[in-house]
């Protein structure tokens, strides 16, 4: 008789976004007059840049020729990309990454949930709270969690870092000695970063207790501050304790395209076990690669053309930020994030519950944002609005607050 990962059946439901909806459509059946404003998605919203399509259509042309088609592609990504990216997101910043400690994937997402499988199950995990909930539950579902308490909303043998307006929104180094650390930076939810002398000090500590750092830089490019580092490896000694994961959903739009990298260097080792080769096996083994015209499309956006025009995105969606940030701070609001990043992160007024202020702001403005709580108990009293919605309707969201 074949038995199921009970593992599985310990994850709470996933309750966020379908009780938004829920909420929402209940609030559009009885007000159908009012328009909502969505500044709660963590999704792009801009097309795809022009290089991107002009590349997507040349790459499909080239699949309808026999002497152009393309089958499977290599285990590790076409060299074309890998070169591409070390080229110009590490060398440019003075980083030498080898082709061969590239990955190229589907998506930060399978990378930060899939990276679990080279680990050994009685590793400890340490994470920030509130979190991306990929960390925590792809290591449920491998069995390397205790048991949830719904009370403290947390499982046991996790390490929970609070990044609260204590702690500046940042992690403090925590008290038991983890074997595998998430870090997101710029973070999604908080919108918050570590500059590079406090992401050094992680790596220091990783190298003192050990660890290895799973540093998802998902956000890279929304990074406008000199003193942040837009990768791990500009930190001494980052390559023997961390791995980086990349994506192109934030960006250049892919979300919905889907493409994305992890590096691992080969000094990175357990005893004398290259955590690369084991990537490199699993990668190879589970994973087919990413479709030609999309690696195709990955590379254009670091031609000349690609970077000006993925920018522009990017500045744009920055441009929502500052004035997210600006009308709630001119309503009174206490704010953070939306600097290099493109989530704000509020202190909800009056001691609301992060929940209470979702209704209220649905209710009396009609904008939707994501309440903090369903990113961990931390996140309790605060709230996510994204800059990803169009400038017209951010400006009329942030008229509406101020108004309140
Ligand atoms: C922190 C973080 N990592 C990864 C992802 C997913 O990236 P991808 O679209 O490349 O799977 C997201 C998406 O919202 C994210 O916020």
């Amino acid at each position: 008789m074949f038995k199921i990962n009970d593992n599985y059946l310990k994850l709470p439901g996933s309750y966020l976004f379908s009780n938004i909806g829920k909420k929402v459509n209940a609030f559009t059946s009885a007000n159908p007059d009012k328009k909502i404003i969505r500044l709660g998605i963590g999704d792009v919203t801009l097309p795809l840049a022009p290089k991107v399509i002009d590349t997507l259509h040349s790459a499909v042309d080239e699949m309808g020729s026999a002497a152009s088609f393309k089958g499977y592609a290599p285990d590790l990504g076409y060299e074309f990309l890998r070169q591409a990216i070390a080229t110009n997101d590490y060398k440019a910043r003075g980083v030498e990454i080898a082709l061969d400690e590239i990955f190229i994937s589907d998506g930060a997402k399978s990378d930060s949930g899939n990276i679990g499988d080279i680990f050994a199950v009685d590793n400890k995990i340490a994470v920030c709270d509130p979190v991306y909930p990929v960390y925590v539950d792809t290591n449920v579902m491998a069995g390397r969690t205790g048991e949830y308490n719904v009370e403290t909303e947390r499982w046991s043998n996790v390490i929970y870092m609070p990044c609260t307006e204590a702690t500046g929104f940042a992690p403090e180094l925590p008290s038991q000695t983890p074997d595998i650390i998430y870090l997101c930076f710029p973070n999604n939810p908080t919108g918050a970063t570590l500059n590079k002398a406090e992401l050094q000090k992680w790596v220091d500590y990783a190298l003192k207790v050990g660890a290895v750092i799973v540093y998802d830089a998902a956000y890279e490019a929304y990074i406008s501050e000199e003193d942040v580092p837009h990768t791990i490896y500009e930190c001494e000694g980052a390559k023997e304790c961390s791995i980086e994961i990349r994506s192109f959903s934030k960006n250049a739009g892919f979300t919905g395209t889907r493409l994305g990298f992890t590096v691992i260097p080969k000094e990175l080792k357990s005893g004398d076990t290259m955590l690369n080769s084991l990537w490199a096996r699993r990668h190879g083994t589970k994973f087919n690669g990413a479709p030609y015209i999309i690696q195709k499309a990955g590379e254009a956006i670091y031609t000349e053309e690609g970077k000006a025009q993925t920018r522009q995105q990017v500045e744009y969606y920055m441009n929502n930020a500052k004035i997210i940030r600006d009308g709630l701070a001119a309503a009174g609001y206490s704010v953070s994030g939306g600097v290099n990043a493109p989530y704000i992160w509020l202190k909800t007024p009056d001691k609301m519950t992060s929940w209470e202020f979702f209704d209220y702001l649905l209710n009396e403005a009609n904008v939707v944002g994501t309440p903090g709580s369903g990113f961990g108990p931390s996140g309790e009293g605060y709230f996510r609005l994204t800059a990803f919605g169009t400038y017209e309707n951010t400006l009329e969201a942030m008229e509406r607050i101020k108004a309140l």
